[in-house]
C-alpha cells in the first residue's frame, strides 16, 4: 500500500485497471475517495478499525463522529445490524440504491472505531456505478465520510477532493461532476417513530409514502444550543467557507417557520419576463445596501444568487447557484458555490433565502450551517 504521505494516485473512475487498484489499496486498509451520486466519498475498509482511523486523521474529523457505511448488496444488512425491521426493508426497497442512510442497531462486527463508539450502525446502498463496482470489487464493507477536510463543503467535484486531500490519502477516482450535490438523507430506524436526522434528496413525504409517519429531529432545525442532534455530525459548523455567510430573506418567504422539511406543494409565484416579485425585490435590495457598505469599508464580497434575480446585484462577485424553482439545480452547485468564496478570497457572502419546497428545505439546512443560522429578514 502506498505511504500515507506519497502523493496521492487520481485515475479516472472507469478505468478497470484503476479500480482494481483501488480494491486492493481498501484492502490493505488504505483510503480511497470515491464518487457517490450525493457527494465524493473518502472511503476505508468498515470492519478494519485502523483502516477507519486513517479516515479521521485525514479529514481531521472528531472521533465522535460516525461513519456511514457503504454496500452493494442488501444481505450486508444483514450482517452489520443486529435486527432489521420491517419499515427498513420497506426503505431499502423502496430507495436503494439512492441517497438514503439508515440507522440501525449495529453487530458486533461493526468496530466501534467506525461508529464513534455508538451502538448503532449507519448503512446505504450508492447509485453511482463507479461506487457500486468499488464496493462489489473489493469485496469491502466501505466506510465513507465526504471527502472534505472536517468543516469544509463536501465535494461535488474531484478536484474538490484533490484540494483538500491531495498526499493525505492514497488514490482518487474521479468520476467527474455528482448528480445530486448534497449528502444523502439519514433516518434512524431504531426508535418507536422513524426519524430523520439529516434532510436530503429523499424527502420526509417520499418516506411517509412508503412507511407512514416520520418526525424530524428538531435540534437540525433549531438553532439552540441545548438541543443535541441525534446525528454527531450535525452538531458542527459545516459547510462554511472562510468569509462570514448570512442570509437574507423576506418575511413572506420565513425559512424558519416552516418546519416540515417535507414536500409541501407550495407552488412559486409565476414570474413574467422581466418582473421581479416584490419580496425578491426587497432582498435584493437589502443585500445591494449590506454589498455597498461593506465594499466602502475595503472588504470584498460575494452574493449567492438564485439565477433570475443574479442581473439585479450590483456586487463583483455574483455567484449563480441555480434556478430558484428547481431545486437539483442550486443542490448541485451549491458547495462548489461556497468553495468558490473561498478562493475569490470573500470576506462577506450574501445569500438569497431560498424555495423550502420539496428538496429546497435539505438545501437551507446546508445553507443555513453554512451561515452559522445568521439570517437577516426584510419586510
Ligand atoms: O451522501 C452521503 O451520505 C455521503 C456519501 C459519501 O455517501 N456521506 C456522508 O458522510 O455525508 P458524512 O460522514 O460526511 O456524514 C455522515 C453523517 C454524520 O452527520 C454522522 O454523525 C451521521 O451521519 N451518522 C453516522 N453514523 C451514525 C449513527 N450510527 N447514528 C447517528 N448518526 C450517524
Ligand atoms: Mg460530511
Amino acid at each position: 500500500m502506498a505511504d500515507i504521505n506519497i502523493k496521492t494516485i487520481i485515475s479516472s473512475g472507469n478505468d478497470e485497471a484503476a479500480i482494481e487498484k483501488a480494491s486492493e489499496i481498501l484492502r490493505q486498509g488504505g483510503l480511497v475517495a470515491f464518487p457517490t451520486e450525493t457527494v465524493y466519498g473518502l472511503g476505508a475498509d468498515a470492519l478494519n478499525e485502523d483502516a477507519s482511523a486513517k479516515i479521521y486523521a485525514a479529514k481531521g474529523r472528531p472521533s465522535d463522529n460516525p461513519l456511514i457505511v457503504h454496500i452493494a448488496d442488501t444481505k450486508a444488512v444483514y450482517e452489520l445490524a443486529e435486527s432489521v425491521p420491517e419499515k427498513a426493508v420497506m426503505l431499502m426497497e423502496a430507495f436503494w440504491p439512492g441517497p438514503l442512510t439508515i440507522i440501525l442497531n449495529k453487530k458486533k462486527i461493526v468496530p466501534d472505531g467506525t461508529t464513534g463508539g455508538l451502538n448503532t450502525v449507519a448503512i446505504r446502498m450508492p447509485s453511482h456505478p463507479v461506487a457500486m463496482k468499488l464496493i462489489k470489487e473489493s469485496g469491502v464493507y466501505i466506510a465513507a465520510p465526504s471527502a472534505n477536510t472536517s468543516g469544509r463543503p463536501s465535494p461535488t467535484l474531484a478536484e474538490h477532493v484533490i484540494e483538500d486531500m491531495n498526499g493525505r490519502i492514497d488514490m482518487i477516482l474521479d468520476g467527474g461532476v455528482v448528480g445530486i450535490g448534497i449528502e444523502s438523507t439519514i433516518v434512524d430506524l431504531t426508535g418507536e417513530i422513524p426519524t430523520i436526522l439529516r434532510p436530503g434528496y429523499i424527502t420526509r413525504k417520499m418516506l411517509e409514502e412508503i412507511i407512514g409517519d416520520v418526525s424530524i429531529d428538531r435540534a437540525i432545525i433549531e438553532p439552540d444550543p441545548n438541543l443535541r442532534p441525534k446525528a454527531p455530525g450535525m452538531k458542527y459548523t459545516h459547510y462554511a467557507p472562510k468569509g462570514e455567510v448570512t442570509i437574507v430573506e423576506s418575511e413572506m418567504t420565513d425559512v424558519k417557520e416552516d418546519h416540515n422539511l417535507s414536500a409541501i406543494d407550495i407552488k412559486p409565484e409565476s414570474i413574467k419576463e422581466d418582473e421581479i416579485r416584490p419580496t425578491d425585490k426587497k432582498v435584493i435590495d437589502k443585500i445591494n445596501s449590506l454589498v455597498a457598505e461593506k465594499t466602502a469599508q475595503g472588504f470584498k464580497t460575494a452574493v449567492i444568487a438564485t439565477k433570475d434575480n443574479a442581473p439585479y446585484y450590483n456586487c463583483d462577485n455574483v455567484l449563480i447557484v441555480g434556478e430558484a424553482d428547481k431545486g437539483v439545480t442550486i443542490s448541485a452547485n451549491l458547495y462548489a458555490i461556497l468553495r468558490k468564496c473561498d478562493t475569490i478570497g470573500a470576506e462577506y457572502i450574501y445569500s438569497e433565502a431560498l424555495n423550502q419546497n420539496e428538496l429546497g428545505g435539505a438545501i437551507m439546512n446546508r445553507l443555513l450551517k453554512a451561515a452559522g443560522h445568521r439570517v437577516i429578514k426584510v419586510n
